[in-house]
């Protein structure tokens, strides 16, 4: 039998990687963070200095990049030709770079087979914009995770802040408007819920409501599968 896979979507900022990441460690799944492979792709295009819109100088760069997903201690690191990014790859300027990449189907092809495997091979828990739609069109759970644009954007603040990095709420919430539109208006596996994903908004809840919200439907769908 296949393993079980839970595929979360959503915008930026709606709570997906720190949601997934907490209920795989909770329910004993791996926890995939898709867009920690996008940001990789993203990166080597900046280091490379080439145009991120042109998919023909994107696709060139491909079969010049190893990039590697490693767990050490259950934590997703990437590796970009044997160097360790995870870090870097969460730097505000990445974000705009990773989804400019992500809009060309020569880079989602490229990533296609290895988040599959992922999926095959793991009990997994997997975040990102496709994942429900295009991924793992099969996964006996999808869920939809969103929040308001506001509400995305003061959280975001605050987690930048924690990490030492100044922006103000407008900048913040300029991004994340700038992304939404970008992630659900391109012509590839744009961002959009899956007609069977369940939609979660947690806009009006905080985090370890949102937890145990989301921790009760995967049980749920986990006992009806069963
Ligand atoms: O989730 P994130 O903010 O780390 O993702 C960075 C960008 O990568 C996001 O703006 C869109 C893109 N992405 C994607 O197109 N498909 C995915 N499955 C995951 C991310």
């Amino acid at each position: 039998m296949n393993n079980f896979a839970v595929a979360i979507d959503g915008p930026s900022g709606a709570g997906k990687s720190s949601l997934a990441r907490r209920c795989a460690q909770e329910l004993g799944f791996l926890y995939v963070d898709t867009g920690a492979i996008y940001r990789t792709v993203g990166l080597a295009a900046l280091r490379r200095g080439i145009d991120r819109k042109d998919e023909a100088q994107v696709a060139a760069i491909l079969p010049e990049l190893d990039i590697a997903l490693r767990y050490e201690d259950g934590e997703q690191r990437m590796f970009l030709n044997g160097e360790d990014v995870s870090r870097e790859i969460r730097l505000p300027e990445i974000s705009l770079c990773a989804s400019d990449v992500s809009a060309h189907a020569a880079v989602r092809d490229y990533l296609m087979e290895t988040q599959r495997r992922l999926a095959r091979e793991h009990r997994v828990i997997m975040d990102g914009r496709d994942i429900g739609t295009v991924v793992l069109p099969d996964a006996p759970l999808k869920i939809y995770l969103t929040a308001s644009a506001e509400a995305r954007a003061e959280r975001r603040m605050k987690e930048l802040a924690a990490k030492g990095v100044e922006q103000s709420f407008e900048e913040v919430l300029r991004e994340i408007v700038q992304r939404d539109e970008q992630d659900m208006n391109r012509l590839v596996a744009p961002l959009r819920r899956a007609e069977d994903a369940v939609l979660v908004d947690t806009t009006e809840i905080d985090f370890e409501e949102s937890f145990r919200l989301l921790c009760r439907i995967i049980r749920e769908r986990m006992e009806a599968q069963a």
